[in-house]
């Protein structure tokens, strides 16, 4: 059933001035924006001293828990000695990164390159892939793709609601997708699968002018609404992309690292791209990203792609003690486990709240939907607002889906090194919560 999609209200980076003088005060009309001024492991304080179970890892970027004293040491240690560096010059985590992320590559994707968003290591993917298909034009995206809010990664991502830089915006070609829950025609996920691989096929043969550079897409889509992408549309997109010479880019910002309980979703789905995207739990909690680069590709001739600010020491250093804790905790496994466990209760919590209309993983990439009907998938996007409030007051974050997909998703995505008992807890508050806004009638 196509219930059209509302790309719903958005958040922002953007405080005023008076804002920030409001530091201590709730903001006018919105008690959801608490100040958090600590945070360790899975648990943030705000500044009365309230403690909160943060099921959202701060936009899903805490892999490894907040503030775990390896990094902080580590980071501490490399202020010391070095904190900037030109980009043409290496520094010592700069050489140790790279070494370990070489180690724990999928397939042949050992060109490393770094910078500090995820929304540039996506357009550092971009100017990749165009660099080795010079003459084509066009780069293919899926509809409820988010590649992040430079002026390029929004043209890549879904139709963004009241956009007001189109007019600026480079052009992408959107492609349809399946999406498990929501199958076109009411056919199985399969043959939508099929459908989509064969409406992609067509685009680039009669759907474009000119030559297809590179299809890019998020193996798990995370801000377009928690689609977990079948493999055989992703193994289809790589046969595809392998006779038509397209260069295939997965954006793993979200996915990377052991979210999905295996370290990147590219591990998950056995299938290599071209080009992956890193980002997010790479740091530790300090801002870095980047690509993983397949050999046969060629890199950037210089002043192609240097920043500043490229190569942060200090982020580099605390990426390579969160590589080492990610790996020596197990914390892919302990994704897995714990997953498992969360969507396994979710099911059970189902079985007495009608609001919830599926369940999703893998590993911690754990969601659901909440519907005003199980029959017609209707969103019930007032009530996901009502989990995240009424959370919020029990002293849990809910991740919620304010800017994308349908409205009405709900996630619960701690760090990987979020303890059995916690889990627990943040499902029996969700118990709580869902049986209240049922008992108030909201949908
Ligand atoms: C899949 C994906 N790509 C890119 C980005 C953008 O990353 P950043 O916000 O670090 O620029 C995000 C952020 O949520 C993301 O989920």
């Amino acid at each position: 059933m196509n219930i059209g999609r509302q790309k719903v209200a958005d958040e922002s980076n953007y405080i005023d001035v008076g804002r920030k003088s409001l530091v201590h005060d709730p903001v006018e009309g919105d008690d959801t924006k608490i100040t958090l001024v600590r945070a360790l492991g899975s648990l943030v304080w705000d500044d009365k001293g309230k403690e909160y179970l943060d099921c959202t890892s701060q936009a899903w970027s805490n892999n490894l828990g907040a503030n775990d004293p390896r990094v902080i040491d580590a980071a501490i240690a490399q202020m010391r000695e070095i904190t900037h560096a030109r980009p043409n010059f290496n520094t010592l985590p700069l050489l140790e990164l790279t070494a370990r992320l070489r180690d724990i590559a999928p397939g042949d994707l050992t060109r490393i390159g770094y910078c500090l968003h995820g929304s540039l290591a996506v357009e550092m993917a971009i100017k990749l892939a165009f660099r080795n298909k010079p003459g084509r034009h066009n780069l293919i995206v899926l509809q409820d793709a988010y590649h992040g809010r430079s002026i390029t990664t929004m043209a890549a991502s879904w139709p963004h609601p009241n956009n007001p830089f189109l007019s600026i915006q480079p052009r992408f070609v959107r492609v349809p997708h399946p999406d498990p829950y929501r199958p076109r025609l009411d056919f199985d996920v399969e043959t939508d699968s099929k459908l989509c691989l064969q409406l992609l096929e067509d685009t680039i043969q009669r759907g474009v002018d000119g030559g297809v550079a590179a299809i890019m897409l998020e193996p798990i889509m995370g801000n377009g609404g928690h689609i977990v992408l079948p493999r055989s549309f992703l193994a289809g997109i790589r046969d595809i992309c392998d006779r038509y010479d397209i260069v295939l880019i997965w954006d793993e910002i979200q996915s990377c690292f052991g979210r999905t309980g295996a370290m990147f979703a590219s591990d998950y789905y056995g299938i290599v791209p071209d080009i992956m995207t890193f980002g997010k739990g790479v740091g530790g909690g300090f801002p870095l990203a980047g690509i993983m680069a397949s050999e046969k590709l060629a890199g950037f001739q210089s002043g192609e792609d240097a920043l500043t600010f490229g190569q942060f020491p200090v982020a580099m250093a605390a990426a390579v003690a969160t590589l080492d804790a990610i790996i020596s905790d197990n914390l892919c496994d302990n994704a897995r486990k714990l997953g498992n466990y969360a969507t396994q209760r979710l099911h059970e919590l189902a079985a007495r709240h009608p609001l919830i209309g599926d369940i999703r993983g893998p590993g911690l990439f754990v969601s659901f939907e909440l519907v005003k009907d199980r029959a017609t998938k209707e969103p019930a996007c007032r009530a996901a607002g009502e989990v995240y409030k009424r959370g919020l007051k029990r002293g849990v974050l809910y991740g919620e889906s304010r800017y994308a997909g349908l409205g009405n998703l709900i996630k619960v995505k701690p760090p990987l090194d979020c303890t059995l008992q916690q889990m627990s807890h943040a499902l029996d508050v969700l118990d709580g919560v869902l049986g209240s806004i049922e008992a108030d009638g909201i949908a």
